[in-house]
């Protein structure tokens, strides 16, 4: 961190730049500003490095370079999933999962939507799934893992329910396809991204939350999909995604997964290993506080808790003045007063949601700091 009196403990609302990744953009913001569209090498040199970025997205993903899409960020590549096939089939309906982000849900209310519920633990109710597909579902979208609490959802359990309804259609002469798409926003530091081991056909990738430049990810989309276009120009990007490459942003990004996919595993250790203690400590020298969300499926960074009776607004502002950033919940929604619908979800009050905090560990984090914190946290509660 610039600041070393500051501790940031948002690390799912943004990770700080890495330098190597800095460092691989910086030709991309000076020497090298060609287009890569043209015909010239020095424009050739720039298109190679957005197809080396995209073979290593496409490595950690196992598939076909040709099957990412870059987009301008998480909130793009999720609209081009749900608008990119749902205006192909007008008259067809999207479930999504109780606890998507905004990006997801704003999309998908334009069509015909239904919510699948989660558990208490939250986590996606896969046989209410089931019962929700319709002979017109086209997609399903479920988050690989939630931004608020961390949980992690059934991915494969979800594909098995949707390879099901693909068999019967073909028996019933259903030509309507049926698609699952995941928004793995929060995923890439922690997760598998494997998508023939996940059963997806679109995935969303986010480079802001993995070290990365913001406004840099893409998606997946599997093979043979046919999907309208979210911006319409010069065909870049397979015509799904035109204007002249965003080519720093790019490259940046090819980096950043590539840094947090070679990483994960030690990272996932040592970081669950943070966050496990923070978790003892917190309750230990707060009884009354509930940890939301499962803790066994669950990114290792992620801590959800409630504190009863205290105002989150206000114990984030004391912690702010201490030098200790959090969050009351997704930053993507900081500016609506309503309680969360994620922990509302998961069967929390309104004057729960209002009472608790998230904290999101990363590589900065360190022991020091979260002692630090709950010694600033017991001066403010206890105190
Ligand atoms: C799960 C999830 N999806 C989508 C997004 C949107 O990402 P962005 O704002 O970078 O487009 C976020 C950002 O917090 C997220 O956590």
């Amino acid at each position: 961190m610039s600041d070393q009196r500051q501790i940031f403990l948002d690390y799912a609302a943004a990770t700080p730049l890495n330098d190597s990744v800095l460092k691989t953009m910086m030709p991309y913001l000076t020497n090298e500003f060609y287009n890569p569209s043209a015909g010239y090498q020095s424009a050739k040199r720039v298109r190679g490095a957005i197809n080396e970025s995209r073979r290593f997205a496409a490595h950690w993903l196992g598939v076909k370079p040709s099957e990412i899409i870059f987009t301008a960020g998480g909130t793009e590549a999720n609209n081009l999933a749900i608008n990119g096939v749902m205006s192909k089939y007008p008259d067809s309906e999207i479930i999504i999962s109780s606890i998507e982000h905004e990006s997801i849900r704003e999309p998908a209310n334009q069509y015909k939507c239904n919510e699948v519920p989660v558990d208490k633990n939250g986590i996606v109710d896969v046989a209410k799934l089931t019962k929700l597909i319709t002979d017109k579902t086209v997609l399903v979208s479920a988050v690989y893992a939630n931004n608020e609490i961390g949980t992690i959802q059934p991915l494969r359990e979800i594909y098995a329910v949707i390879e099901k309804v693909r068999k019967s259609r073909l028996q019933k002469g259903n030509n309507l396809p049926i698609y699952l798409h995941s928004d793995a926003c929060q995923a890439g530091n922690y997760l598998d991204l494997h998508v023939a081991r996940l059963g997806v056909d679109f995935l969303t990738l986010n480079g802001g939350k993995i070290y990365g430049p913001k406004q840099s990810g893409a998606l997946y989309i599997r093979a043979g999909i046919e999907l309208a276009p979210l911006i319409r120009g010069g065909g870049q990007e397979q015509s799904l995604r035109s204007g002249t490459e965003n080519v720093a942003s790019c490259v940046g990004f090819g980096k950043a997964l590539d840094m947090a996919q070679s990483m994960r595993v030690e990272e996932s250790k040592r970081v669950s290993e943070l966050r496990d203690e923070f978790v003892k400590m917190l309750q230990k020298n707060f009884p009354k506080i509930k940890i939301n969300g499962s803790m066994k499926k669950r990114l290792p960074n992620n801590i959800s808790a409630t504190f009863p009776g205290v105002d989150n607004e206000r114990l984030m502002m004391q912690l702010d003045e201490a030098g200790i950033m959090c969050s009351v919940g997704s930053a993507c929604s900081a500016s609506s007063d309503e309680p969360s619908h994620v922990l509302k979800a998961i069967g929390l009050t309104d004057e729960q949601a209002q009472s608790t905090l998230r904290f999101t560990l990363g590589r900065q984090t360190t022991k020091v700091e979260t002692t630090k914190v709950i010694q600033k946290l017991k001066d403010i509660l206890n105190g």
